[in-house]
């Protein structure tokens, strides 16, 4: 069956592309502007429909990567990224070509290179040192440009091109949602303070993820909500038998936000273990709306309490849908 979402050729780490069929049904529909506020690989921003849509994320280098494939011709890229193959005769196997290429990269910062690495590198991991070097050892017989990888890229510079599409590589912090409005969606996938990514260790040159930034985003979330613009946040309430207590204070004391459970699409036999080791992940998407999707199919959302169940509005709500 052909995917209807474009998948990012970056092969993103904590990317949402495999969740893509459950979150995108949450969201509001009719949306004027829709910021993606920690874009990573794209592929919720790119997916979404609206009139407007803003791809942010603190990783310069990136966003650098993503202002290059839209403005270049995708003949012009895909010619650069089968030079570079060539030249540094780029396999499985050839570690060599592989650190002569990162040199080269880190002298140049050319973003066509960096995209060429990482198809090549360790677990498609994009990883600068504090001197904003690119460190990320070889993928040896795992990593590498393919027919999928470039029919991938494809489809994403179309949509990349599409001249509704912003780019920004600001902090979130930095980025100024005030002038949002009831009709504008901010979508946010943080790094997860209890789960481990290569951009919330705070070893790359960027800044991490602590509790100081989960705070600010869930303040600034906070405000988006007093201002009537629709959010959505990704996250997980628990992971390998850790919880995220602030999220769950968080929740507490704003009853009138959605907690949407998230299958997580586990197709190996691994998952069974965790289960039975309570060491399941349990993922969400927190909204400060009712989604329609609940509505129209009947489903109810993981509420947080049995009195949100008996909320009247929803019921209200679900009786005229
Ligand atoms: C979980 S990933 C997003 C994955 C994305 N939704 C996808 O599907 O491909 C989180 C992203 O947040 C970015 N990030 C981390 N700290 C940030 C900050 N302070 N401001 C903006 N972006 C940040 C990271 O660089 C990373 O790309």
């Amino acid at each position: 069956m052909h995917d209807v979402f474009v998948k990012s050729p970056l092969n993103y780490i904590g990317g949402k592309h495999k969740i893509l069929k459950q979150i995108i049904p949450l969201f509001p529909q009719n949306i004027n502007c829709f910021i993606d506020l920690f874009a990573g690989g794209g592929n919720v921003g790119l997916n979404v429909e609206a009139k407007k849509i803003i791809l942010n994320d603190n990783l310069v280098y990136l966003i650098d990567f993503y202002k290059e494939l839209q403005n270049n011709s995708k003949q012009s890229v895909l010619k650069h990224i089968h030079k570079r193959i060539n030249h540094y005769n780029l396999s499985l196997t050839n570690e060599d070509g592989y650190k002569a290429l990162r040199t080269h990269y880190n002298q140049t910062k050319n973003p066509l290179d960096l995209f060429v690495l990482v198809s090549y590198s360790f677990n498609h991991q994009i990883r600068f040192n504090n001197n904003h070097e690119f460190n990320n050892p070889f993928g040896k017989e795992r990593s590498c440009y393919n027919p999928s990888t470039e029919s991938n890229l494809k489809d994403f510079i179309d949509k990349l091109q599409d001249n509704n599409i912003e780019l920004y590589s600001k902090n979130f912090e930095d980025f100024d949602l005030s002038f949002l409005g009831k009709n504008d969606f901010v979508y946010c996938d943080p790094p997860y303070l209890i789960t481990l990514g290569t951009y919330n260790d705070g070893k790359r040159g960027f800044t991490g993820w602590s509790e100081r930034e989960e705070r600010a985003l869930l303040y600034k979330l906070d405000k988006l909500n007093k201002q009537n613009t629709h959010f959505a946040l990704s996250n997980v309430l628990e992971h390998k038998g850790k919880k995220n207590d602030l999220l769950e204070q968080w929740l507490r004391a704003n009853s009138n936000y959605i907690v949407n459970d998230i299958a997580m699409n586990y197709s190996n036999s691994n998952y069974q273990t965790k289960i039975r080791n309570k060491q399941a992940t349990k993922e969400v998407l927190i909204t400060n709306y009712m989604p329609k999707k609940h509505l129209f199919e009947n489903e109810l959302p993981l509420f947080k309490n049995t009195k949100d169940c008996c909320d009247e509005v929803y019921w209200e709500q679900r009786k005229s849908a």
